[in-house]
């Protein structure tokens, strides 16, 4: 019987992000990329529109009808932090994926988790699954399938090392014959560069500004090395002391310094994880080097940091966003093969 449903239905592979759900499935590729985020009503903590305001919706609903609706992330550093609005968040994407292929069957489902999570915590997204609709969950650890995403020869007797940076986790490990050898699960990411930005604004301009110009600024002048031409960009926010709308000028140089304690903890961990791995390990990275997925990665000269500190070739994989979404899929079309090299698999 499950042959012949395994058949018909959907298998999806989910990256249940801080920052951003995606939703990849065999054959498709990557067929949702929602941000996090449901919009509820602040009294009742009710899922707004039956249940429908969820990722682009809430987002959009956010910005024109503020009051009595509130934005939930319900993932922080990784994991689930309000479980109730997870599994709507989930059940919502599952449902949108599954109604796009016209399927009436259940779905199987793999999803990623970061690899420091507990097993309570594993246990508290494995039913949020089950109950969101799905026919059988598998979990995969976020290296391993940043791994698998970035066609990185994990199954091979050689080592390899990833680093995925997202927003709420840092995922670094060692890879090898089809499992973790070494890892660091870090919750420092993204979301701290941003925190790290406003902060700044807050000390040196007595400027508040948003999550999402802080995460702006980041993206379009951050960076962890000089890299090419230094810059400045206009930024606009509420003067802590007048409480006035006001607008400043930062610069590159500047931002860099104000996100290198951040940084430097994300250097720290891969120095860390590198001093663990065995010797025989360590001299296959001689080769291998290190490679960056998720979002953090695309953070201006970090592989110029990462290479000066480890002396190692540091490569970004390629659209490190999707990585670890399409590494979950691929993982998903070869459970049965790779079932046998992982014991830290749940199955329902
Ligand atoms: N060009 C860029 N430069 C720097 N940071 C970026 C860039 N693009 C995206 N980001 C950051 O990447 C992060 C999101 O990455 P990603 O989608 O991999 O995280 P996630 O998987 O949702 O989080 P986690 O894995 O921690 O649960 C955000 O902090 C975002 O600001
Ligand atoms: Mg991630």
């Amino acid at each position: 019987m499950d042959r012949i449903l395994e058949h018909f239905s959907v298998d999806m592979g989910i990256d249940l992000g801080t920052c951003n759900t995606l939703v990849s499935v065999r054959g498709q590729g990557i067929v949702l990329n929602e941000p996090s985020v449901v919009a509820v009503r602040k009294d009742t903590n009710q899922v707004l529109n039956n249940g429908q305001a969820v990722g682009w919706v809430a987002k959009e609903m956010l910005g024109k009808t503020p009051g009595s609706i509130t934005a939930i992330r319900p993932l922080k550093d990784g994991v689930i932090s309000d479980f109730e609005i997870t599994e709507a968040m989930l059940s919502y994407f599952i449902r949108k994926v599954n109604g796009r292929r016209r399927s009436f069957l259940k779905p199987r489902v793999v999803i990623s988790v970061p690899s420091g999570i507990t097993a309570v915590e594993k246990r508290a997204v494995f039913d949020s699954a089950e109950r969101a609709g799905a026919r059988r969950t598998y979990l995969c650890e976020e290296p391993l399938a940043a791994a698998i995403g970035a066609g990185l020869p994990f199954t091979e007797p050689t080592a390899s090392m990833v680093v995925d940076i997202g927003g709420g986790t840092t995922e670094v490990a060692i890879l090898s014959l089809g499992d973790i050898a070494v890892c660091e699960s870090l919750r420092v990411a993204g979301d701290d560069l941003d925190e790290a930005i406003i902060n700044h604004m807050k000390k040196t301009y007595n400027l508040m500004i948003g999550e999402q110009t802080s995460e702006r600024i980041k993206i379009e002048i951050g960076s962890a090395a000089p890299v090419g031409e230094e810059t400045t960009l206009d930024v606009r926010g509420r003067d802590m002391i007048s409480g006035l709308p006001r607008k400043t000028t930062v610069t590159s140089e500047e931002i860099r310094e104000a996100l290198q304690e951040p940084v430097t903890a994300v250097v720290d961990a891969v120095m860390r994880t590198l001093e663990r791995a065995e010797p025989e390990l360590a001299a296959d990275l001689v080769d291998n080097g290190i490679t960056l997925a998720g979002g953090g990665a695309l953070l201006r000269g970090l592989t110029v940091v990462l290479q000066n500190a480890t002396g190692l070739t540091v490569r970004v994989a390629d659209d490190p966003l999707t990585c670890v979404a399409r590494g979950t899929a691929i993982f998903l079309e070869n459970i049965e093969l790779l079932k046998a090299t992982l014991d830290n698999d749940m199955e329902g």
